[in-house]
């Protein structure tokens, strides 16, 4: 009999297929997030579960799904699911890393450049009809070239965006985690600081932590204030990592320049005040939002889960003691 699994969400295809092909396969067939109700629900027969960011995997969750063997996360954050509670219950956790790095890297770069280049601004200046030609004061930003950037985080995601500083020939800090080898300094032209040194010395800062409780608020007021006024800060990992009000108090006070934002403290809320604001850029959480990557995620998410629920350790596993325990 082929096992079962519960896809929160409609994935891409390929992913679905992938699935099909090898298990019996239950999905959310609406178009938004599941309820906490429905997935309590949905888990009740699943051997595996495939889950986005957006839902809350807690023990109760687990414990309602007495057959689960694997939850495969669509994503390469799996601060949504509760791993020790997971771990102890013998169920294997799989994500998505790798293949989104890249992708992810763009976007920080674009978010960075639409905010030094202000061009969302220009971009609404110019549909409203008020281009009267070339001025001389028109929508003046920042250098990007030349300038500092301040990585935090130097996985792998924090490392794609430092190898892009180098065309525009950029001076490159980092911190967070541990030092990187002295080659891999080489290849990404970075230099080692503390968090300090970072926020006092980057013109653009880019943050690349993964949520724990460890980098909530890591970025607050106290970090703001250390900030350059004409510091730009690029969030693309997680929401929570910037206290968003300290955010707002921030660019309000002009503490620092701009913001570009794909992820926010509550989403899909968000201070409102953000949106009144021309120097911050805002997207949708749509760091790994291109079809390709989308799709080897939805083909990496489905391997993750099948090879748990047929017995192999899956490429990604976030908490491979399960695996050990199991073996033993
Ligand atoms: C992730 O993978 O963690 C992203 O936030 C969603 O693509």
């Amino acid at each position: 009999m082929k096992p079962r699994v519960y896809v929160t969400r409609q994935l891409p295809r390929e992913g679905m297929d992938l699935l099909a092909r090898d298990c019996e396969v239950d999905f959310n067939p609406h178009d938004r997030d599941m309820t906490r109700e429905e997935l309590l629900d949905s888990v009740k027969n699943a051997d595996g579960l495939v889950t986005l960011l957006n839902d809350n995997i807690d023990a109760e969750i687990m414990d309602a799904g007495p057959r689960l063997k694997v939850i495969a996360n669509y994503a390469v954050g799996f601060n949504n699911i509760d791993i020790k509670a997971a771990t102890e219950r013998g169920i294997a956790v799989a994500n998505t890393p790798g293949v989104l790095t890249e992708t992810t890297a763009d976007l920080a770069w674009a978010l960075l450049m639409a905010v030094a280049r202000r061009i969302v601004e220009s971009d609404k200046f110019m549909r409203s009809g008020k281009f009267r030609g070339w001025a001389p004061m028109l929508y003046l930003g920042n250098d990007v070239h030349n300038k500092t950037l301040g990585v935090l985080g130097f996985g792998r995601i924090g490392r794609a965006v430092a190898r892009r500083a180098s065309g525009f020939n950029m001076r490159v800090l980092y911190s967070g985690g541990k030092r990187a080898s002295e080659e891999d300094e080489r290849t990404y032209n970075a230099v080692f600081c503390s968090l300090e040194t970072l926020l006092r010395e980057s013109d653009f800062i880019s943050l690349h932590v993964p949520l724990t409780e460890s980098t909530r608020h890591l970025i607050g007021g106290e970090q703001f204030d250390m900030m350059k006024e004409s510091a730009i800060l690029i969030n693309t990992a997680r929401g929570p990592v910037v206290d968003e009000k300290a955010l707002v108090w921030a660019l309000k006070v002009r503490k620092i320049a701009g913001a570009g934002l794909d992820v926010y403290e509550q989403e899909p809320g968000f201070e409102s005040e953000l949106a009144e604001m021309d120097n911050v850029v805002m997207v949708p959480h749509i760091g790994s939002a291109s079809v390709s990557t989308r799709t080897k995620m939805a083909m990496m998410v489905a391997s993750g889960a099948i090879d748990v629920l047929e017995g192999r350790m899956p490429a990604h596993l976030v908490n491979p003691e399960v695996w050990e325990n199991r073996r033993t």
